[in-house]
């Protein structure tokens, strides 16, 4: 798996890579071209590629200091991403106009030849909540990334207020066929970070299913396939939700077949697991 680490001071930003025993491939490795400190929440990781969303969102320690924001979001510097050949090659960067991302759902190589394009499949923000006036609008995309000109192109999988996407864990890397987000109906009034909702897309054809969850405020969806299998709907997806009228929380389980349908099974948790989790599903055996 690919890492990366950001720093207050020079160089501001590590990569590195560890194989499936544990040892480590690549050491810490600097990124250059980074002038200063900056805030990146999440990474994909293509065959080639370990691709960073660099939005412009810096830390400002002197300003912290003074009382101010420790987070400074300059749009008119627009956002860079980061291509870092998993070889050690040099660092291929796109520029393109601002936008902020907290997650992406899984990037793959489309295509076998040196030059092909990254797609990445991710949730867009016009900016980060909280640090600029005026409502965050987005919703899930599609960057098409030429490695060689620089230049990214985006696409729309779906508008509207959604986070924490997820693809088939086995999928990393490689072409998924579908992407669960935590997502919201419109039809209550939620705070900021809450979902009332399920969504599963099908990215090839562009349909989605969705759930309302009703009271439960929902987290971040994962796939649990059947084992032995390996097609895109065998098995389950899983997540923590909390019921706002009582604070009690539950692990739902939603066939990925029929996940509009609601949950198939729900074990009630004994303590409260707060919204916004990241979470793996590890199979005890294969
Ligand atoms: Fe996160």
């Amino acid at each position: 798996m690919g890492v990366f680490c950001y720093l207050m001071e020079a160089p501001y930003l590590t990569w590195a890579m560890i194989g499936p025993d544990g040892v480590v491939t690549r050491p810490p490795t600097a990124v250059t071209d980074i002038d200063r400190p900056v805030m990146i929440h999440d990474m994909a990781l293509t065959r080639r590629f370990l691709v960073l969303v660099l939005g412009p969102l810096y830390f400002d320690v002197r300003a912290a200091i003074r009382g101010g924001s420790l987070l400074s979001w300059r749009p008119e510097d627009g956002t860079r991403i980061a291509l870092i050949p998993r070889n050690g090659g040099p660092v291929r960067w796109a520029h393109t106009e601002t936008f902020w991302t907290w997650h992406g759902a899984n990037a793959f190589d489309d295509g076998d030849d040196e030059d092909a394009p990254v797609v990445l499949d991710y949730v867009h923000w016009s900016h980060p909540a909280g640090l600029m006036p005026g409502l965050a609008t987005g919703g899930l995309a599609r960057a098409t990334i030429e490695p060689r000109a620089g230049t990214v192109q985006r696409t729309w999988l779906d508008q509207g207020s959604m986070e924490l996407p997820r693809v088939d864990d086995r999928r990393i890397g490689g072409r998924h066929e579908r992407i669960a987000v935590a997502s919201v109906t419109g039809r209550r009034d939620l705070v900021g970070g809450d979902h009332d909702a399920l969504t599963i897309y099908d990215t090839r054809t562009g349909s989605r299913v969705r759930w309302d969850a009703g009271n439960l405020a929902v987290g971040e969806p994962v796939f649990v396939p059947r084992p032995g299998t390996v097609e895109a709907d065998d098995g389950w997806w899983v997540t923590f939700a909390t019921d706002r009228t009582d604070g009690e929380s539950w692990f739902l389980v939603l066939a990925a077949g029929d996940p509009g349908s609601g949950p198939v099974a729900r074990v009630r948790i004994p303590t409260r697991v707060p919204l916004g989790l990241h979470g793996s599903w590890l199979p005890t055996e294969e």
